[in-house]
């Protein structure tokens, strides 16, 4: 986690500094602050958000062209000013900014200790500066003391340095954490993602890992911590600015939402032929043979993926009648999972960085596993160590609760369902024709759903003061209710459980009083009747019922407190269309409780520690 940016130019570089931690914001957000050259290294930095340290500093002389900025989520030392970033080294002509973490920092510390270095911070990132300060006291070229030092440290970083001593330059360097440097005319700008650049140049460097860079005004030297010459790699960036903004919407999570039907269309484009009864993946296409023959799919995620990875366990036994089992990737390598070069693995990853998907990436792959990905950031990291992958082209997502880019894995792991039936011969070619024709349908289902929004602000006034919520669901509408569980949870902080409806009464049950609401999942499908009955379970026991239906059924509204229509559909399709009310839910909720929708207390949007 952490956001970094670093600019050398000839413009201010407080703006574009600002400006760009802004936008990476969502990657954490419990302090910020920034390094100046002017007259001298000037740091500012301030626990709470990038707008504390603007207003701390308002008065402050900000003027310079080479700085950078930090906006961290905190690992190593409480959310503090002392902990904040940029962290100085001993003397005070070095400073760091670092997003990962230095692993073994603790046996660093202890050896530069017994040498008299003295630490203000908590964190590991002022080791490493204190580390690279002590090198450089022997090797007088500061980009060589850093590539020494990143020799020594085991561990994730993404680091920008700047030098009292050297004021035109920056040095960066990556291992673990992404990093894109943007090539300007006589201006280079550094960040973890391309959002702070796209404003200035559409030409980027995507740093690979353990490169380090010595960025000055008219110059850019890139070799490997092995110290081998690289020749970057320039290319132009398919982001557009207003993709960044809040487009008149509240909140970013809204304009999300509300942008489903166009990026599950986007998702689709040119993906799918229903005239022809066709799904064509070219990411994947290399590996149809594969497909033909693999015996078994295993889908590692996190969060929100990993429920998306629930309901592809569906879509491909049901279509393609392979086998598949669904794992937290976090989980798959604290035991020893069996794996090998006979099964496929799908990673899916909004941000493409999560660290816990990474690390059970490598140990697939290490056993011998085809990694195909499912991402949406264009060039993060997942894409570059899997061996091929369908992009969700759903664009940004800057919302820490994810939404469209949910919608969006899911309509990949259909088109990869379809995909892989197609070649496997296990769906009738008629039937293919009506189920991508259906599926062309979803993003105006979408649009449809999207109609009950007003409707669903007023439930939302009725269940703002809950303590605890229950989410209730069979087939693929139990993942569709731990996703509408996650998304209270974690933007109103109301405790919230998704369950298969039918293990409500295996436990569950013991918490439905009078105060507790609790939604179902209760569409027109092959558990329907099964769901009336949990229905009436709950009602029996005095619960109060949301119930998401389908349009014009009038036996669940006259059962329940609540109901929100949803427009029929082929059940394959039901978590497009389900998951956009309770979205809407958990966002008016959260708005009406007076939280942070965008930047929900403790998380940020990409998890890059383990
Ligand atoms: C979703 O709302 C969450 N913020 C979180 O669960 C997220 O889905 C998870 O951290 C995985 O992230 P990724 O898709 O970027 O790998």
């Amino acid at each position: 986690m952490c956001g970094i940016v670093g600019y050398i130019g000839h413009r201010d570089a407080w703006d574009i500094v600002i400006k760009g931690l802004k936008r990476l914001e969502y990657r954490g957000y419990d302090s910020a602050g920034i390094a100046l050259m002017n007259g001298g290294l000037k740091i500012h930095k301030k626990a709470g958000k990038v707008s504390d340290l603007e207003a701390h500093t308002l008065h402050e002389d900000r003027s310079g062209t080479t700085g950078m900025g930090h906006t961290r989520w905190a690992t190593h030392g409480a959310p503090s000013d002392r902990n904040s970033h940029p962290h100085r080294s001993g003397d005070g002509k070095l400073s760091i900014i670092h997003n990962g973490i230095i692993e073994n920092y603790s046996v660093i510390k202890e050896a530069l200790q017994a040498k008299g270095h003295v630490f203000s911070s908590d964190t590991d990132t002022e080791v490493l500066i204190h580390l690279i300060e002590d090198i450089h006291s022997d090797t007088t070229d500061l980009l060589e003391a850093v590539r020494l030092a990143l020799n020594e440290v085991i561990g994730a970083y993404a680091i920008v340095i700047m030098s009292q001593d050297s004021p035109d330059q920056l040095i960066a360097a990556r291992k673990g954490s992404p990093m894109v440097i943007g090539v300007g005319e006589g201006e280079y700008f550094i960040a973890s993602d391309a959002t702070p650049i796209v404003e200035y140049t559409k030409n980027v460097i995507y740093l690979k890992d353990s490169q380090i860079a010595l960025v000055k005004r008219d110059e850019l030297v890139v070799k490997t911590i092995d110290n081998i010459i690289q020749t970057p790699y320039i290319q132009e960036l398919s982001l557009q600015l207003e993709m960044l903004e809040k487009g008149g919407f509240e909140h970013f999570m809204l304009k999300e939402i509300y942008e489903q039907p166009r990026s599950v269309r986007d998702c689709m484009r040119g993906r799918i032929y229903p005239n022809e009864g066709k799904v064509q993946l070219g990411g994947i296409k290399d590996y149809a043979d594969k497909l033909k023959n693999v015996e078994r799919i295993v889908v590692i995620a996190c969060g929100t993926s990993w429920h998306a990875g629930l309901v592809g366990e569906y879509l491909i036994e049901e279509y393609a009648r392979i086998p598949v089992e669904v794992e937290y990737a976090s989980e798959f390598r604290y035991r020893n999972p069996i794996i090998s070069e006979k099964d496929i693995v799908i990673a899916i990853s909004q941000s493409g960085e999560t660290a816990d998907t990474m690390a059970a990436i490598e140990l697939a792959k290490e056993r011998g596993a085809t990694i195909f990905g499912i991402c949406n950031v264009v060039g993060s990291s997942i894409p570059r160590i899997t061996d091929a992958g369908v992009y969700t082209h759903a664009g940004p997502e800057i919302g820490v609760a994810s939404t469209k880019a949910f919608t969006a894995q899911v309509t990949v792991l259909t088109l990869m369902a379809l995909y892989m039936a197609q070649q496997r011969g296990t769906i009738k070619q008629s039937d293919l024709v009506s189920m991508l024709t259906e599926l062309d349908e979803i993003p105006s289902l979408i649009e449809q759903a999207l109609k009950s929004d007003e409707k669903i602000a007023e439930i939302a006034e009725k269940f703002k003061d809950s303590s605890n919520c229950l989410f209730l669901g069979r087939g693929s509408g139990f993942p569709v209710a731990l996703e509408g569980a996650l998304k209270l949870k974690e933007i109103s902080y109301i405790h919230a459980e998704g369950y298969p409806a039918a293990e409500m009464k295996h436990g569950p049950i013991a918490l439905i009083d009078e105060d507790m609401p609790v939604v179902f999942i209760a569409t027109k499908n092959s558990s329907y009747e099964k769901v009336i009955s949990n229905i009436q379970e709950v009602k029996a026991r005095k619960g109060k019922v949301i119930a998401i239906v389908t349009e014009g059924d009038k036996t669940v509204k006259e059962m329940v407190d609540y109901t929100i229509e949803i427009p029929a559909c082929n059940e394959a399709y039901l978590p497009l269309l389900a998951t956009i009310p309770l979205q809407l839910l958990s966002y008016h909720i959260a708005v009406l409780r007076g939280c942070n929708v965008d930047q929900p207390r403790n998380l940020a949007k990409s998890v890059t520690v383990e």
